[in-house]
C-alpha cells in the first residue's frame, strides 16, 4: 500500500508533461502465476483513429503460450464469454465489427507481449478489454483468463476538419 502511494507521489513529481505509454503502464496483477501488466488508469482515443492497448504477461511454470484471445464485455462482469471475442487466430471466432481491426502488435506469442491497436474506432469501441491466453500446460492444451481488464474510452471527433482527420490517421496502420 505504501509502495503504491510513493510510486503515485513520485511519478506526479516526475515531469507529467512526459507521459508517455510506456510510463503509464501499472504493475503487474498476478493470480496463480500468471501475471498480466497493463495501462495504468482508462485509455481515451477518438472515433477514426486507433488506440494501442500496451500489455504484457508472465505465465506460470511449465505452460507454454501459443495464442492470446481478447475479448470486449461490460466492465461489471467478471469474465467475458466466447461471444464477446475481439481477436483470435481464427477469424470465425471473432465478431464481425471487429475483424481486420485489430492487430497483434508482436505476432511471436513467447514474447508474451499482449499489445494491440485497434483501427478505424468507432465509439462503440468503448468497453472493458480482456486477455486470455491459451497454450500448453506440461504437454496438454490449457487456457488462461486474466482477471483485470484495460478500459478504453472512444470519444467522437470535434473540432477536427477533414485535412486535419487526414493527418492524423496516418498514425494508425
Ligand atoms: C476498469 O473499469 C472497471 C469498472 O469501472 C474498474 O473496476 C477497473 O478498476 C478499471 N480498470 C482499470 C485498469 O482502471
Ligand atoms: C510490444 O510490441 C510492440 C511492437 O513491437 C512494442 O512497441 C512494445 O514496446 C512491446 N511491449 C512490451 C511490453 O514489450
Ligand atoms: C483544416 O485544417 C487545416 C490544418 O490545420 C487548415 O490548413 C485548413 O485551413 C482547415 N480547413 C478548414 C475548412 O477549416
Amino acid at each position: 500500500m505504501f509502495a503504491l502511494f510513493w510510486t503515485t507521489v513520485l511519478f506526479s513529481l516526475s515531469g507529467s508533461n512526459t507521459y508517455t505509454v510506456a510510463s503509464a503502464l501499472g504493475r503487474p496483477f498476478c493470480s496463480n502465476g500468471f501475471c498480466i501488466t497493463l495501462n495504468e488508469g482508462q485509455i481515451t482515443a477518438e472515433a477514426g483513429l486507433c488506440v494501442v492497448l500496451p500489455c504484457s504477461f508472465t505465465t506460470a511454470n511449465g505452460f507454454t503460450p501459443k495464442n492470446i484471445v481478447w475479448f470486449k464485455c461490460e466492465s461489471w462482469k467478471t469474465r467475458c464469454q466466447d461471444s464477446d471475442i475481439i481477436f483470435h487466430t481464427n477469424p470465425n471466432k471473432v465478431q464481425p465489427e471487429f475483424l481486420r481491426r485489430v492487430l497483434l502488435l508482436d505476432p511471436d506469442v513467447s514474447q508474451r507481449n499482449c499489445s494491440i491497436m485497434i483501427n478505424d474506432l468507432t465509439t462503440f469501441d468503448s468497453g472493458s478489454y480482456q486477455l486470455r491466453v491459451n497454450g500448453f500446460q506440461n504437454g496438454r492444451t490449457d487456457g488462461f483468463m486474466f482477471t483485470p481488464k484495460t478500459n478504453v474510452s472512444v470519444k467522437g471527433i470535434k473540432g477536427h476538419n477533414k485535412s486535419n482527420f487526414i493527418s492524423l490517421i496516418q498514425g494508425c496502420v
